[in-house]
């Protein structure tokens, strides 16, 4: 089965900042990503889910009480009600002391409409890894949504001759299948939390460009790497955290880790 890769021309691992520079800023808010920005990450990781009024924000967790001050599930909030709540706080004293001041707020709720301004206004290159959360709830609405924005970006496709600067990611095979019925030359990233027994010889289901694994499903089983290459597909690891876990992505030629902490990846990458 030949899968035509997206990425024709292979280059160095990629570090991909999980949630924005999330070990120091308060996780997928404005001053989260404009930090990975800073730090020189390749790209930024994302998830998305749909609010009551339909619109989609960069929030985890199904509820938001763990990043918030408020309870309550996303899907059963509006956009006003999450713009009142406080996504900072949680975290306590960022890391970084000069983050407000130079990154900007870091307490408000971002919509992804939002996240694409911010990468449509950066002077260089950064693409956006974005991952659909609770597409059954919505029953394609999520995916339906987010193409919508995708073209409204002009970044629903690759312009010709180029590697696409958006690849959407999903635990759900079913959610990558609509996804790419709408966009067809957008690449998907499977994510894999184990390996489950159809996938061991490293074939992903039909149309999938990338596997998307957990270091855990690394350090178990660093093979898997060449057998997810042989089979076509680039490699995408998450979460990538530990100096010697990006030591053996790098040794195993994965093609991107998807850190918390990109300026701490890079550093030790030599970038
Ligand atoms: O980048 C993939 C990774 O984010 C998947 O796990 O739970 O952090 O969304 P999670
Ligand atoms: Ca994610």
């Amino acid at each position: 089965r030949a899968i035509p890769d997206p990425y024709p021309q292979r280059r160095p691992v990629q570090v991909v900042a999980h949630r924005g520079a999330s070990e120091d800023v308060p996780e997928h808010t404005l001053a989260a990503y404009r930090k990975a920005i800073e730090d020189g990450a390749d790209a930024l990781e994302c998830d998305v889910r749909l609010t009551a009024d339909g619109e989609l924000v960069c929030v985890h967790d199904w509820r938001v009480n763990r990043v918030s001050n408020g309870r309550g599930a996303v899907s059963s909030l509006e956009l006003a009600d999450l713009a009142a709540l406080d996504f900072g706080s949680w975290k306590g004293r960022t890391t970084d002391p000069e983050a407000p001041e130079r990154y900007g707020d870091a307490r408000r709720v971002l919509t992804l409409h939002r996240l694409l301004e911010l990468v449509a206004d950066t002077d260089r290159r950064v693409e956006l890894a974005i991952e659909t959360k609770h597409p059954t709830r919505w029953a394609g609405q999520v995916e339906e949504r987010l193409l919508e924005l995708l073209r409204r970006f002009d970044l629903d496709a690759p312009p010709p001759g180029e590697a696409s600067r958006v690849r959407v990611m999903s635990f759900s095979s079913r959610s990558l299948r609509r996804v790419r019925l709408g966009a067809p030359a957008l690449p998907t990233v499977y994510l894999m939390q184990y390996v489950s027994p159809r996938h061991r010889d490293g074939r992903l289901p039909a149309g999938v460009s990338i596997a998307g694994p957990s270091m855990r499903i690394l350090r178990a089983n660093p093979g898997y790497v060449a057998r997810l290459h042989a089979a076509g597909h680039l490699v995408h690891v998450w979460t990538v955290d530990r100096a010697e876990d990006v030591e053996l992505c790098v040794r195993l030629g994965v093609d991107a880790v998807i850190t918390n902490r990109p300026g701490q990846v890079l550093a030790q990458l030599g970038r």
